[in-house]
């Protein structure tokens, strides 16, 4: 059974590391995800953007598979499958699919726009038991052709949204989706301090994950980050070791051309990286 992400998120912030939300694209990844964690006894977030969704024929899709995979292999830690960057529209199509978790990102709106909007899905969202994920600065690169800046969020607009009973903020603290340019600053910790400050010890979401050095990892846990996103990451891992097998000839030699032979190393790929991103956020064992 799904859970929502409310309850694993505050056990996180309490106890000091961080659950990651990876996001899924088809079978494989949400079999590699799932069993990844099963094995390591961490709980773990499914992210599906809007895109991923579309892509995958619908949410109803996504919900109907994911429910029935966490069944099937037998999966007992906490799963939430949540929507990633979700508009209006989608997150109310998300909360009738049978997600159990959102995120509405209504950053490009102006502040009181996303206060309205915020507002009113977290009522919707609530009264499912569905946990609400509210973003204030829009976090940069590109993600399904929209391509953000890498703000830095105002610690004020995000006391606001936060005190909107939302169950768990993003804030743009200089991250950005995808790989990291050779120039990146880093993240600002002295953003992610002020808005930890000023948010009630709300638990505090990093997205791109993917690229962000350890070291800044375990500093942006200590100073209120409860859920880290990676997606780009599992990606290159796939198509790299996808790459390697075809590469070599192994779709060639006797059946290896065989879908479920082909896309098997991209499968181990995609959980050596879950494997790594769960050690280090320090999830393990925490189901
Ligand atoms: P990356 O693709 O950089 O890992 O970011 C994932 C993310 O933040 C999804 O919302």
């Amino acid at each position: 059974m799904l859970v929502s992400a409310t309850e694993m998120l505050k056990k996180a912030r309490d106890g000091h590391y961080a659950v990651g939300q990876f996001n899924i694209n088809n079978l494989e990844w949400t079999k590699a995800i799932l069993l990844t964690a099963q094995e390591l006894n961490s709980p773990v977030i499914l992210g599906v953007s809007e895109g991923a969704g579309k892509y995958m024929t619908g949410f109803k899709t996504v919900a109907a598979m994911v429910n029935a995979m966490v069944d099937s292999l037998g999966i007992t830690v906490p799963v939430a499958l949540h929507l990633d960057h979700g508009s209006y529209e989608g997150a109310k199509a998300c909360i009738e699919a049978g997600f159990s978790s959102i995120m509405f990102d209504g950053s490009h709106y102006a502040i009181e726009e996303n206060v309205a909007k915020t507002t009113e899905l977290v009522e919707l969202a609530h009264s499912k038991g569905i946990s609400l994920e509210a973003e204030v600065g829009s976090i940069g690169g590109e993600e399904d052709g929209v391509v953000g800046a890498g703000e830095i969020a105002d610690p004020a607009e995000c006391a606001k949204i936060s005190g909107l009973g939302i169950d768990f903020l993003a804030a743009g603290i200089g991250n950005i989706h995808g790989k990291y340019p050779e120039n990146w600053k880093g993240l600002d910790f002295d953003a992610l301090d002020k808005i930890h400050g000023a948010t009630n010890n709300i638990p505090l979401v990093l997205h791109g994950g993917t690229g962000i050095p350890a070291g800044m990892i375990k500093k942006a846990i200590s100073l209120g980050v409860s859920k880290i996103n990676v997606n780009t990451e599992c990606q290159l891992s796939f198509a790299a070791a996808t790459r390697e097998y075809v590469e070599a000839g192994k779709d060639l030699q006797g059946k290896g051309f065989d879908p479920r032979k082909l896309l098997a190393p991209g499968f181990e790929a995609i959980k050596a990286t879950v494997k790594e991103k769960m050690e280090l956020f320090g999830s393990v064992n925490k189901a």
